[in-house]
């Protein structure tokens, strides 16, 4: 059997496949259809300080290849996450990745001072890039200032690995990463969803409450790739790259950009057994291709 283990930012994972934040909440369902310390980790739903009951409905839906979500950060807040959905986590061997969302700046800075100590987290990712809210969200992940000054406050308030998650939603996606990376964040996760809507041509009005919403899934991936191979070229801090994966094959090509991990998200929706499956081909891929160690491929698509 091939060596699945990755290193990147302080941490040191069994394998490089991590959950998608917001497509497995806190593990409680995937937990029962198979073992959550399978997992390289699991990346929680959005956490904010207080608790969110999310956008109004209808705020998801299936599109050609890929879904459009406007859920709005729904969560219990960060009390309940730290008493009710962290003892439920520490129970699985695998690292625990606390994705965390603000309004204001200085949210970020609370969120961090607040979980720095609480046992199991592996490390923080930071959410500059959600669509879906008013107040936040992505807005403070497109301006590269912004995006720098959320994770200084981020860095000086933990000792906890720094994670930043971009949108794509920007012009240049390594002027972000670049910011971000000289602010101290320890590595950067990519890409959060693209920003989209539809139309329900019978009611002649936007199909979405929130009339945009984030498109994830498989339509998303040359995009996402294209970004996590530009972002390797701008920044010396790992990439955790994702945006559509669906198998191993998939896995691999982010891999080969230069992520040294990969989120899977959406395709765990309509196989949620995804994540073992796509372990097990890699796992063959590379016995099958004569490679010891999976981190001998990270960048190695590089020219
Ligand atoms: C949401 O809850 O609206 C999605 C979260 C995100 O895109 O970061």
């Amino acid at each position: 059997m091939a060596d699945l283990g990755t290193a990147f930012a302080g941490l040191q994972l069994k394998n490089p496949l991590l959950t998608a934040s917001g497509t497995c909440g806190y593990g409680r369902e995937l937990a029962q259809l198979f073992d959550l310390s399978l997992l390289g980790g699991i990346c929680v739903k959005g956490t904010t300080l207080e608790p969110r009951l999310g956008n109004p409905p209808p705020r998801i839906m299936e599109t050609a290849g890929g879904l459009l979500n406007s859920v709005g950060l729904q969560n219990p807040g960060v009390e309940k996450v730290i008493e009710e959905e962290m003892p439920f986590l520490r129970q699985f061997d695998t690292a625990v990745v606390v994705n965390i969302a603000g309004h204001q700046e200085d949210d970020y800075r609370l969120l961090a001072e607040k979980l720095d100590a609480v046992p199991g987290i592996a490390a923080l990712e930071v959410n500059i890039s959600c669509p879906n809210v008013k107040n936040g969200g992505m807005a403070f992940g497109t301006q590269p200032e912004t995006a720098a000054r959320i994770t200084s406050l981020v860095r000086r308030a933990t000792s906890l690995p720094v994670i930043v998650k971009l949108s794509p939603n920007v012009t240049d996606i390594c002027e972000i990463a670049k910011a971000v990376e000289a602010a101290g964040a320890d590595a950067v996760s990519l890409i959060n969803t693209l920003l989209g809507m539809a139309i329900d041509v019978e009611k002649q009005r936007p199909f979405l409450a929130n009339i945009t919403g984030g498109l994830s899934g498989p339509a998303l991936k040359p995009v996402a790739l294209r970004m996590v191979w530009q972002t390797y070229r701008a920044v010396s801090i790992p990439i955790i790259g994702m945006g559509g994966i669906c198998n191993a094959k998939d896995a691999l090509e982010f891999m080969l950009a230069g992520a040294s991990a990969f989120q899977i998200g959406a395709a765990a929706f309509h196989n949620p057994l995804a994540a073992p499956e796509i372990l097990a081909g890699l796992d063959q891929w590379l016995d099958g291709h004569g490679v010891a160690k999976i981190s001998d491929i990270i960048g190695a698509a590089q020219c």
